[in-house]
């Protein structure tokens, strides 16, 4: 009987490449880090930060290149032409885009100052020492932690909401979540400011990234699952604000 070594030679392709692609991704990674450096350098002879430029090095430097909210990013940022910002962020940096970073990097050139807060007390531990001076971790809920900022009047420019992960079999708790959140920042967030909401795909996007949420369809028309699904219902209801950008994510701005 004949036997052919096919296995073998498989399994040696498949590391081959599995190999040659984490080179790829360290040595891009190594590029997106030179970049920021080379962004901090320049800095002061800078006009101007340029928000493509600042969003790709950084998902670059993440090991994140193809992240579904590198546009997002881009677009949001650039809503705000380079001027200094005060950022919220509910989930700090996890398996995510490594949010806090790219706030972080943000307010280093442009002024500003951001406030993170994770459940989890590992995500700020993991930061430690990585961040300007600029930006403040926090260990809490973050109901409680908007809530607390906002009885003191806090204002923001920018509030990222990408706390409660989503389970896509069953996103409701996600949504009930998002919901207490965005109720706050709509409160908090100025007048030309942005409230982006992680997890909330189109319908296009659900699919180009294998994400099939139950009850999507009403009416024969699409309702939209995840963190942010009952921000647009709020914002249907309050003429104040208007959806500025939505693919994977959702962005919400305050035009009055
Ligand atoms: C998707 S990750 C955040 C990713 C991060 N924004 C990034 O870009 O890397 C979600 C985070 O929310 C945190 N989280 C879950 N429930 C929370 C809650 N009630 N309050 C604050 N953080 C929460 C989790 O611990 C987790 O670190």
């Amino acid at each position: 009987m004949m036997f052919r070594r096919v296995k073998p030679e498989t399994t040696t392709g498949i590391s081959i490449v599995n190999h040659v692609k984490s080179l790829i991704k360290k040595l891009l990674m190594v590029f997106g880090w030179g970049t920021i450096k080379l962004m901090r350098l320049s800095a002061p002879i800078r006009k101007r930060i340029n928000p493509r430029t600042l969003v790709t090095a950084h998902l670059f430097r993440s090991g994140n290149p193809r992240h579904p909210n590198a546009k997002a990013f881009i677009e949001v940022l650039g809503n705000f032409d380079g001027r200094p910002l005060q950022i919220l962020e509910t989930g700090t940096s996890a398996w995510g885009a490594d949010s806090t970073r790219l706030w972080d990097e943000y307010v280093r050139y442009a002024g500003g100052h951001v406030k993170s807060v994770d459940i989890r007390s590992e995500p700020s531990e993991q930061l430690k020492g990585r961040l300007s001076r600029n930006t403040h971790l926090e260990v809490g809920d973050s109901v409680a932690f908007l809530q607390r900022l906002a009885d003191k009047s806090e204002l923001a420019d920018l509030i990222y909401l990408d706390s409660f992960d989503v389970n896509w079999q069953d996103p409701e708790p996600a949504e009930i979540h998002g919901e207490a959140e965005f109720k706050i920042a709509m409160g908090m967030i100025r007048v030309g400011g942005i409230i982006l909401i992680d997890d909330t795909p189109t319908p296009e996007v659900a699919a180009q990234n294998g994400i099939c949420p139950p009850n999507t369809r009403e009416e024969g028309s699409f309702r939209f699952r995840g963190k942010g699904a009952r921000a647009f219902r709020l914002v249907e209801q309050n003429s104040n604000f208007t959806i500025f950008f939505h693919d994977y994510a959702v962005a919400f701005k305050r035009i009055k």
